[in-house]
């Protein structure tokens, strides 16, 4: 499937932001735990929510959905094996542990995903052994079992990783005991997360440092859950709307807290933006200056905004500086926005101050943005999701006709994010 979007017009008015994807599908498996119905509202339509029903249902689920309401209740594990799904997105390594706990044995297939790193799960795998699990990785699957089941332990993770902060919080809780997890990640998701867990009936507080507490529980039950609003829908909209001069656009549902880092880099580029109770309202009004930025886990400027911040670059006057320290190949996009007029090199060395993973290796992880330029539209590839939506930014404010190949990558994170943007005034024809 292909976007034709024809540029260069005149957006305003209001974008609901959806659930989080990231949140979203986490919940599903968080659902596992419990034998009793959980029902997940404002939950999105996208296509990694669809690859993880597949995955839930092939574990035992019976799932329902209502628009943005999903019910799904695991009555028992009717196979803790789901392999005919093999690597189509990174949510089913979560599993292991309410399998797990449930079960005793598990087995998953190996992860799928972005084209944006090597993406290993060395954190995952260390953590869940910590906790008693054992575990075998073959050519298709992970294969795991915990002879002595699950116990808690201190996990101190070597990176705060989302997923494998993610894997053992899930795994954890119905351990027998306490586990410590420190260095963990603490996204805004992961806060969601617990937020679902706790009223499910866990145990499960925050301290200081990246610290994780968990007080394994005998039970879980079900829920009623709200999912949060996705902060890189957010992000998108805004540099969207910052950079095309002229436009305006109210991002409801968008939540200040989560985006405070991105406001401030919006800032400082030039964007405007006013807070309301309901949402963000996102303009600018003069020209926009170059910056420098480097991405890093929360609280820091997220991953998954670089991508459409690099387009809103490509508009500011000067020299721009991103450094991508938490992926090693996260700039894939980067020659279709040339091919576009941008001016951007990408570099290997580190171009910037946060000590590094990827300092010495030979990881495109710098790009250096020389603004501002016009961009043309042209025929591009998504190679990934959150690049999807830096070529749609891109080909949304060109002059001309862009064709955009491959969006079923961007229909993985963003629901029907033509229709809702041609609502503002957007020209994008699906076909
Ligand atoms: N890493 C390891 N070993 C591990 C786990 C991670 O080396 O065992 C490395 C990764 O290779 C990467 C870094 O640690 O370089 C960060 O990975 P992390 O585990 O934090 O990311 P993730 O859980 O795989 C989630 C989101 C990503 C988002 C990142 C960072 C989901 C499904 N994915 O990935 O979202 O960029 O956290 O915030 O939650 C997206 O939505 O497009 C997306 C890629």
């Amino acid at each position: 499937m292909r976007f034709i979007v024809q540029g260069n017009k005149k957006l305003d008015g209001e974008i609901e932001v959806r659930g989080s994807k990231n949140a979203a599908t986490k919940a599903l498996i968080a659902s596992l735990l419990t034998d009793e119905e959980c029902i997940l509202e404002n939950f999105p339509q996208i296509g990694d929510a669809e690859i993880t029903f597949d995955l839930c249902r092939a574990f035992g689920s019976e799932i329902k959905k209502d628009g943005p309401i999903v019910s799904i209740k695991t009555p028992s594990i009717k196979s803790a094996t789901a392999l005919a799904l093999s690597r189509k997105n990174r949510i089913s390594i979560l599993a292991l542990g309410p399998l797990l706990a449930r079960e005793g044995r598990a087995e998953v297939p190996i992860l799928g995903g972005d084209k944006i790193g090597n993406r290993p799960v060395d954190i995952h795998l260390n953590a869940l052994k910590s906790l008693g699990a054992e575990i075998e990785v073959s050519e298709n699957s992970f294969i795991a079992s915990v002879p002595h089941g699950l116990r808690g332990a201190k996990v101190h993770l070597r990176y705060p990783s989302v997923g494998a902060t993610e894997n053992t919080i899930l795994a954890a809780i119905l351990a027998k005991g306490k586990t410590t997890i420190k260095n963990a990640a603490i996204e805004p998701e992961i806060i969601d997360l617990i937020k679902m867990l706790q009223n499910m009936g866990a145990i499960i507080g925050l301290g200081a440092d990246r610290v994780i507490y968990i007080e394994g529980v005998e039970k879980m039950k079900g829920v009623k859950h709200k999912i949060l609003a996705d902060r890189n829908e957010a992000a998108s909209f805004a540099c969207l709307a910052a950079a095309a001069k002229g436009n305006k656009i109210k991002i409801k549902g968008a939540i200040h807290e989560h985006l405070i880092t991105f406001l401030n880099a919006l800032r400082r580029v030039g964007g405007e933006y006013r807070v309301e109770d309901d949402g963000i309202v996102f303009w600018r009004n003069n020209g926009l200056s170059a910056i420098e930025l480097e991405t890093d886990t929360h609280p820091g400027f997220m991953t998954d905004w670089q991508q459409p911040f690099t387009v809103l670059l490509t508009q500011a006057e000067g020299v721009s500086i991103i450094h991508e320290t938490v992926y090693e190949n996260r700039f894939g996009y980067i020659e279709d926005l040339n091919f576009m007029g941008a001016n951007i090199k990408v570099f290997s060395k580190c171009l910037g101050e946060l000590n590094c993973r990827f300092n010495g290796e030979e990881h495109p992880h710098s790009a250096v943005i020389s603004g501002s330029t016009p961009l043309k539209g042209k025929n591009l590839k998504v190679p990934d999701l959150r690049a999807g939506m830096a070529h749609l930014i891109a080909a949304l404010i060109a002059e001309g006709e862009s064709i955009i190949d491959g969006i079923e990558e961007i229909d993985r994170g963003y629901e029907r994010v033509d229709e809702r943007l041609n609502k503002l005034g957007a020209e994008i024809k699906r076909i």
